[in-house]
């Protein structure tokens, strides 16, 4: 199998928890401090050696677009008033060797369905997915960097996975597995998409990385809709680990659910406290309040 070069983000859903926010702009441009969500994930995918990046979009999405392309005007404007330092920041957005690719799900379908719109750009390969909602800090290589390491030693699809409460796997897809070869691997025997408590094998859930084997392909195209009306990754993943072994890994890091307002809140006062400029005065503030 072929290196990992390319990762999905799929950034298409209408993020209805964060409206009125969301109304006109996408969730995927709510910022942690001064980044936009999407941006830590494609940084994320960067400093795991991916070159190109695919997005998954829908209406209203353009902002997305606009973000991780040149801002000439701004740029010009930038450097006519001397502002070295947020031109590097505007530059370095993206890498010169890293592309982005634009595709557009025209119907709200499902993660799966999203997935399955890249093929066209994936063809033959392994690829990443990253979903931009679940925020990682590992304070190291990343997320997808242990994603990958872990698919480079088994040679077989991996997805992220934590441990969570009972009462909460309604809101992930679970997963039902046996240890592998450390405590942190476990080989997948099903899979199945926000179980209620009573009914979940485990309380193993997905956090949004996965890195695929192409084959996937063929499983989404079998998958009927499921949970929610909508064709699920989950789905396929169960019916690609019937043929074929995947993994489940639980990273290293703290994850941030910001697609619900206290994750985000959660995350936003993490970052804060770790921010180069005000790391001292909002810490100093916590502690006043
Ligand atoms: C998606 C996946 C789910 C996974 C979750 C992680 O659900 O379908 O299996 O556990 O992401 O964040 P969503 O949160 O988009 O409903």
């Amino acid at each position: 199998m072929n290196k990992v070069n390319k990762a999905v983000f799929p950034v298409a859903g209408q993020g209805t928890r964060f409206l009125p926010a969301t109304k006109a702009n996408p969730k995927e441009m709510l910022p942690i401090v001064d980044k936009p969500l999407i941006q830590y994930a494609v940084e994320e995918a960067v400093a795991a050696g991916i070159t190109e990046l695919i997005f998954i979009t829908g209406r209203t999405k353009r902002s997305i677009t606009d973000h991780f392309d040149k801002a000439y005007e701004l740029e010009t404007e930038l450097k006519k008033k001397g502002k070295t330092q947020q031109l590097e920041i505007l530059r370095n957005i993206v890498p010169d060797n890293v592309t982005c690719i634009y595709i557009r799900q025209a119907e709200p379908l499902g993660l799966g369905h999203a997935v399955l719109c890249a093929r066209p750009v994936i063809g033959n390969e392994p690829f990443a997915v990253i979903l931009p909602d679940d925020l990682i800090d590992d304070g190291q290589r990343g997320a997808t960097k242990q994603m990958i390491d872990k698919f480079e030693k088994q040679r077989k699809s991996v997805i992220a996975c934590m441990d969570v409460p009972k009462e909460e796997t309604y809101k992930y897809g679970i997963i039902e597995a046996d240890p592998a070869e450390d405590d942190s691997l476990f080989k997948m025997s099903s899979i199945v998409e926000k179980p209620k408590p009573e009914d979940s094998p485990s309380t193993l859930a997905v956090v949004g990385r996965y890195v695929l084997s192409p084959e996937i392909f063929y499983c989404l195209e079998k998958t009927p809709r499921g949970a929610g009306n909508e064709i699920q990754l989950t789905d396929a993943i169960d019916l690609l680990l019937k043929k074929d072994a995947v993994y489940a890994y639980q990273f290293e890091g703290t994850r941030y659910d910001c697609g619900s307002k206290l994750g985000y809140m959660q995350a936003s006062v993490q970052y804060a406290l770790k921010d180069k400029d005000i790391s001292k005065d909002f810490e100093d503030y916590l502690k006043s309040i």
